[in-house]
């Protein structure tokens, strides 16, 4: 059991990221390590999204971001896909009430328009249940890629100036931040990969400038509380310099 490092004054813990993103990656491989078929691995990584969303409301992480499913992912084998969508819509059929119960916002971030209509529908049932809620916002990556919403807020940019309604000298990042799928969020402050790879294959390319990269060789379907204390406890070990020197940085309160 990893020990939860808290204040000692008010056993709060200190300098917890606000917003946590998760590329989970090795169902397939947690499947095939046990003999069983792809989508097993994909079940088992819905039990790991519960804990991680648990974690987080319980220790009262406000922003929980997850890459579910990328813009590259919809090459995979038919079967894979359609049961994935189905996977997908199972579990707001079943996390629902819950996540509302907790007052934790849904939200989701991608190209929704490739989604099959069902899982659209579900999404928007969520969407729509949880908008008032304020303790945590949980956001999954469906059809989701970086290089796609950047595209897609230039555009916007593009739009705008034609119209006349922003001029090129109020074009900066704040505003280029607002228009992507994630405008109104921070950035994420840790970005966590499971499964061992060593890259963020297409994940909030912009938003992750100056996030915290920490890599598992985990696999995601085994991606626990301890381990995710892990993954905190690194972070807080960082100091985040944003471009200057340490003597800059105050040292935490
Ligand atoms: C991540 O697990 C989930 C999705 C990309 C949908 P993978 O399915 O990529 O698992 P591995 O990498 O093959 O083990
Ligand atoms: C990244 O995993 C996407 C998700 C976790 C949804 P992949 O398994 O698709 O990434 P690559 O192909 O190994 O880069
Ligand atoms: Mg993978």
């Amino acid at each position: 059991m990893v020990c939860r490092l808290t204040s000692s004054k008010d056993h709060t813990p200190k300098d917890l990221p606000v917003h946590v993103a998760i590329i989970m990656d090795g169902n397939g491989r947690w499947a095939k390590e046990r003999l069983l078929p792809r989508l097993e691995g994909h079940r088992q990584g819905a039990k790991s999204v519960r804990r991680a969303v648990e974690f987080c409301r319980s220790n009262g992480i406000k922003f929980l971001t997850l890459y579910a499913f990328s813009t590259e992912n919809w090459e995979r084998p038919e079967p894979e896909v359609s049961g994935l969508m189905k996977l997908l819509s199972q579990f707001i059929d079943s996390e629902l009430e819950e996540i509302h119960r907790n007052d934790i916002r849904f939200k989701v971030i991608g190209q929704l328009q490739r989604l099959p209509k069902f899982v659209r529908q579900k999404i928007q049932t969520a969407l729509d249940k949880t908008i008032k809620n304020k303790t945590m916002t949980l956001s999954v990556a469906l059809s989701y890629g970086g290089r796609q919403e950047i595209i897609s807020a230039a555009l916007k940019i593009h739009k705008k100036l034609v119209l006349g309604d922003l001029k090129e000298e109020d074009v900066n990042g704040s505003v280029f931040s607002s228009l992507l799928d994630t405008g109104g969020m921070p950035d994420p402050d840790l970005l966590i990969r499971t499964g061992g790879e060593l890259r963020i294959s297409n994940f909030m390319l912009w938003q992750a400038a100056y996030a915290e990269l920490y890599f598992t060789d985990l696999l995601w379907p085994s991606f626990d509380e301890d381990a995710f204390w892990k993954a905190i406890e690194a972070y807080r070990s960082r100091q985040r310099r944003f471009g200057k020197i340490s003597e800059q940085i105050l040292p935490p309160a």
